[in-house]
Parts: C-alpha cells; sequence; structure tokens
C-alpha cells in the first residue's frame, strides 16, 4: 500500500475527538468504494449522486477508484476503532482547466452528524491546494443541509453560488489554504 497518512489542519485532537484516522485511498481499491455506498441509505445516494442511485455499476467503482494522486484524489476515512471505511472526500480536476476540480463527500450514515465531513472536507482542500487546484465546484441537491452547512463555513475562500437547475446547485470556491470559520447558529 503506497497511500500517505493525512495529517489535518484541524489537528489530532478533531480527528482523534471524531474516532478516525484519514489517509488517501489507493488506486483500484474497489471495496473500500463499495464498502463506504453500502453504509450509506437511499437518501445519502440520492444526495451524493443527485438521483436514486439503489447500486454502483461496475463502471461506476472501476471510476470511483480510478484515483491518480494527482488529477483525481480521494481520502479516505477509517473508523479508528476497527479500521472500518466510514466516509471518502475525492476531486476530480477539470481536463480542460487543471487549477478547477469538482470536489464530492460520502459519509455513511452510522456516522454523520460526528464531523467527519469537516474533517474529510479540510483534508481533500489541502490535498487539492498542495496540487495546484485553486477552484473548486460542488454540486448539491438544494436540500441538502449538510452539504450547506460545510460550505457556509468552507475551509479556504469564498463560496459562491454558481446556479440552480432542477433542484441541484453549484456552487464555486476559490482555493487558499484551509483556515475554518466559526459561524453561529
Ligand atoms: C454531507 C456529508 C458528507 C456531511 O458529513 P458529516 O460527517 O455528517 O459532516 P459533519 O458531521 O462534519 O457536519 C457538517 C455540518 O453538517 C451538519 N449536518 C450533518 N448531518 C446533518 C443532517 N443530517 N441534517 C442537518 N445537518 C447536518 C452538521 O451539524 C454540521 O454543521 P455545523 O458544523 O454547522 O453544525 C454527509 O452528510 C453525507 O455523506 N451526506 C450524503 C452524501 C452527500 O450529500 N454528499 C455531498 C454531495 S457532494
Amino acid at each position: 500500500m503506497t497511500s500517505t497518512t493525512i495529517p489535518t489542519g484541524l489537528g489530532s485532537e478533531a480527528a482523534a475527538s471524531s474516532g478516525v484516522t484519514l489517509r488517501t485511498l489507493d488506486r483500484g481499491e474497489a471495496a473500500v468504494v463499495l464498502a463506504v455506498f453500502a453504509g450509506m441509505g437511499p437518501r445519502s445516494r440520492a444526495l451524493r449522486f443527485l438521483a436514486p442511485k439503489p447500486r454502483l455499476t461496475g463502471g461506476d467503482v472501476r471510476r470511483l477508484a480510478a484515483v491518480d494522486q494527482h488529477d483525481h484524489v480521494a481520502v479516505l476515512a477509517s473508523s479508528a476503532h476497527d479500521g472500518l471505511p466510514v466516509g471518502i472526500a475525492r476531486f476530480i480536476r477539470d481536463r480542460d482547466v487543471p487549477q478547477s476540480a469538482e470536489l464530492a463527500l460520502d459519509v455513511v450514515d452510522q456516522w454523520q452528524g460526528r464531523g467527519v465531513g469537516t474533517l474529510l472536507l479540510d483534508a481533500i482542500v489541502r490535498r487539492a491546494v498542495a496540487l495546484g487546484v485553486r477552484r473548486a465546484t460542488v454540486l448539491v441537491s438544494s436540500d441538502n443541509v449538510a452539504v450547506l452547512r460545510l460550505l457556509a463555513r468552507f475551509p479556504g475562500g469564498a463560496v459562491s453560488s454558481v446556479g440552480v437547475e432542477r433542484g441541484v446547485a453549484e456552487y464555486a470556491v476559490s482555493l487558499t489554504a484551509p483556515s475554518w470559520t466559526e459561524v453561529s447558529t
């Protein structure tokens, strides 16, 4: 295995308190991709894929596992207790505009709301910035409260809404080194 353990800018305390360890996904780790998908219920899957998604096809799995550590990078969160995969954040670089990439996040249902998404977002933004990505887009179902809350204090830069079409909003983010914003609730 060649993956790299990811130090998070949120500090080892944040990782320890959420009970996960982070590392980069290795190319071809299909079992991990399938395990995270299996831990997501119908609503989480639909929020992630922006349409009902009962199962991943073989092509989906190959594509999601086809990381290359430069144009397609994924960070895996695993339970510190039993090592099971609990979430993945990834960016896929735009072929035509290499300083741009699309971000996506998946956290298994049982682990949502415990800070894993925040850690993953921080880690993937750090990787993206280190690899020259300066702008990220995120496609979000308009009723996806969790992502909207994450974006409200995005670790890096200004977030702007690019547009909304059929219940899906696209946000653009200019990336710099992460610096989390406290938002009052
Ligand atoms: C979006 C997602 C990755 C967030 O992961 P997470 O581990 O739950 O995130 P965190 O625990 O760090 O919480 C992030 C914020 O979302 C809020 N949140 C988490 N789950 C929530 C829920 N079910 N409803 C409302 N808010 C929620 C948290 O309160 C937190 O906001 P706050 O810091 O302002 O209080 C996760 O919910 C998920 O995988 N959803 C399904 C797939 C998806 O929507 N992917 C995003 C499309 S790119």
